[in-house]
């Protein structure tokens, strides 16, 4: 079976169980799509127009915006349903859901509250299921992520050193794992009592411990400052997730001392970048000096969104 083959007929819930030369294959194909856009080539329509049908249960720019882009882009087309629009576990089950799209369209995202969610509609449906977003995890911003650091870096592996600061969330779980299993260490500066989930962290340790190559360091800290030595990525995420709306005003007091400011970024090597998932909070968990100076990773970053979910439904559908 060759590398792409492997992505076929396959959903993508978690990154825990894609491994590290299926990633690679998503980061490629990525990459040859993204030459191809850039020079402005036509991509081959596909026989049949592909449907991706995108549920939210909370609001998108990035996630929303490029995959109806990409969809187009690949000759097929992306519905958008909006929060409430299906009432998913409410209107109907969301086995009912699942049964029902899979009838209709190629391929289902979707961005919920419960992690349980988007793993019942991977179990009832017929057809690949994406995970655009869950409290868990974030693996489609880990695809992102890992083409910008490989573009900026040269490569991926153990030579590389991601610092995150901040809230233990989402993103921190998938970059936990994705740098795990591409052999890179991370170094995460949490507050007391909002570090990552400890089945997500031991995890990334057991994953870090059984690669081929040296042993890459997977550790979380209270300093942002121990964090940051020696780093060659910075990343940070909002303090509020999405769903923690009134819980803002005391996270804000918890994480003020976890800003990446000017004053961290030169704690950092001296050729660091700084990646945001985005949206970001400027002055908040990142001030606005940072974000203008590193403007360009964080707008590939974003960018980059566009070209591994092109990658990922193509294989997906064996496009
Ligand atoms: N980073 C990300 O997923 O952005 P959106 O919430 O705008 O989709
Ligand atoms: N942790 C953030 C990520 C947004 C892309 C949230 O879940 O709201």
């Amino acid at each position: 079976m060759g590398a792409r083959e492997t992505w076929r007929g396959r959903s993508l819930v978690s990154l825990k169980s894609i491994s590290a030369e299926d990633i690679t294959t998503v980061l490629d194909y990525a990459a040859e799509l993204k030459r191809t856009h850039r020079d402005k080539l036509a991509v081959a329509r596909p026989p049949y127009p592909r449907t991706l049908a995108m549920l939210f249960e909370k609001p998108s720019l990035r996630t929303r915006v490029s995959f109806e882009a990409g969809m187009a882009q690949l000759g097929g087309h992306a519905i958008y349903l909006a929060p409430g629009d299906i009432g998913l576990g409410t209107r109907e089950t969301v086995p009912d859901v699942a049964a029902a799209l899979s009838r209709w369209v190629d391929v289902i995202s979707a961005r919920v509250f419960k992690h349980e969610t988007v793993e019942q509609l991977a179990e009832n449906a017929t057809i690949p299921v994406i995970n655009a977003l869950s409290d868990m995890e974030h693996p489609l911003q880990a695809f992102a992520d890992l083409l910008t650091i490989r573009e900026y870096k040269g490569s991926l592996g153990g030579h590389l050193k991601l610092t995150y600061i901040g809230d233990g969330n989402n993103v921190l779980h998938t970059l936990l794992i994705a740098c795990a299993k591409m052999g890179m260490s991370i170094s995460a500066a949490c507050p007391e009592g909002y570090g990552p989930d400890p089945a997500y962290l031991e995890e990334a340790i057991q994953i870090a411990h059984s690669g081929s190559g040296g042993i890459p360091v997977i550790e979380i800290v209270t300093d942002p400052a121990q964090a940051v030595k020696n780093a060659d990525v910075l990343y940070t995420d909002v303090w509020a997730s999405m769903g923690q709306e009134e819980e803002k005003a005391a996270r804000a007091k918890v994480f003020a001392p976890y800003q990446i400011n000017g004053m961290l970024v030169r704690k950092a090597k001296s050729d660091a970048i700084v990646l945001h998932c985005l949206p970001a909070h400027r002055e908040e968990e990142i001030t606005s000096e940072v974000m203008e100076a590193f403007k360009a990773p964080i707008i590939d970053e974003a960018e980059n969104r566009l070209h591994t979910q092109k990658a990922l439904i193509s294989l997906m559908l064996g496009l």
